[in-house]
């Protein structure tokens, strides 16, 4: 076989994240209030998953969209320092790169997104092409890119045509409808990877046995992420539950999921059996807790077994 370009082509969201903290007082009409912090980074859970697969020490490309504008730039040279191909990345001139504000009071925040840019990824900007570059592909996002949403089967059925191993995290619904047909896209997803949540929303259900059930039907490995409890993998014929690395000394919680989807497939594009994808998906998980935002504590390969095995007794 020749050699792909790439281990993994991500396809999904860009956006910004702008983070005020420390504000005086909740904002008010007419009125100006101060933050006393502020923090412009690389958003987006697709972003987090790309430049931590990278960390690991995959090739890893992004078919995204973002506007010809600054915080273009931003996207772009954020993924670059991950050492994320951008050569993929399509710019509009017709939408601005995407933004959420972010108003943090103590606990609890209040949130603006404009979507722009990723709200217009379409199946046309994604060529079979393209695809063959990669031995495996990612999608994230679903609900964020009605662009791509009706294709979405057809982007999948593709890429599977192409030879390609495939995974999806169709993450949280902002409108809550949940409308995704699972029984039709997942038949070329080897790895869906929801939250405990998603998974009962999507499905319909309120017992996560009964939204296994279904969602197994139709996928090859069902991995559900449990927060601080672990995660699920779910076959046909098999449930295994692995309790995490507890971290009792949560920094934050921001992009765990797509950390763990990180170290999971890591493991999957090499080969390697079901639990230990698993497991090392626990790990990143746990890892991504110890450090603010979703990014900072993936360095490389090393220094994640290194904190595995000090902080959370990792074996490999
Ligand atoms: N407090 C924690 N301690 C250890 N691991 C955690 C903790 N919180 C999350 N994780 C790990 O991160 C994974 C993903 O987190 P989760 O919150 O379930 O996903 P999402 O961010 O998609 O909602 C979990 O399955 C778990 O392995
Ligand atoms: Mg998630």
């Amino acid at each position: 076989m020749t050699k792909k370009k790439f281990d993994v082509i991500v396809v999904g969201e860009l956006n910004v994240d702008l983070i005020l903290n420390s504000i005086d007082s909740f904002p008010e009409m007419g009125k100006e209030k101060i933050a006393k912090n502020m923090n412009l980074t690389l958003g987006s859970s697709s972003a987090i998953f790309a430049s931590n697969l990278s960390s690991l020490g995959a090739q890893v490309g992004f078919i995204g969209k973002i506007g010809n504008d600054a915080f273009g730039n931003l996207v772009k040279d954020s993924l670059s320092a991950k050492k994320v191909n951008t050569d993929m990345l399509i710019t509009s001139d017709k939408w601005n790169t995407g933004v959420t504000i972010v108003l943090n009071y103590e606990e609890d925040r209040a949130m603006v997104t404009y979507p722009g840019a990723m709200e217009h990824l379409t199946m046309n900007d994604i060529s079979e092409e393209v695809i063959s570059t990669a031995k495996h592909l990612h999608f994230s996002s679903y609900f964020l890119q009605p662009g791509i949403q009706k294709d979405i089967t057809k982007l999948f059925k593709m890429t599977k045509e192409k030879g390609l191993t495939t995974s999806l995290d169709i993450q949280w619904d902002p409108n809550e409808k949940w409308d995704f047909n699972y029984k039709e896209v997942l038949p070329f997803v080897d790895v869906f990877l929801p939250n405990e949540q998603e998974a009962l929303l999507l499905t319909n259900e309120s017992i996560l046995e009964n939204a296994i059930n279904k969602l197994v039907q139709h996928s090859k490995y069902v991995v559900v992420k449990l927060g601080s409890k672990g995660s699920i993998t779910a076959t046909k014929d098999k449930r295994n539950f692995i309790k995490s690395f507890l971290n009792d000394k949560v920094v934050d919680a921001i992009g765990a999921g797509d950390s763990f989807n990180a170290g999971f497939i890591f493991k999957f594009i090499n080969g390697c059996d079901i639990d230990e994808c698993q497991i090392f998906g626990n790990l990143t998980g746990a890892i991504n807790t110890t450090a603010a935002g979703g990014t900072t504590a993936f360095e490389n390969y090393e220094q994640i077994i290194k904190i595995g095995k000090e902080k959370f007794g990792y074996k490999n």
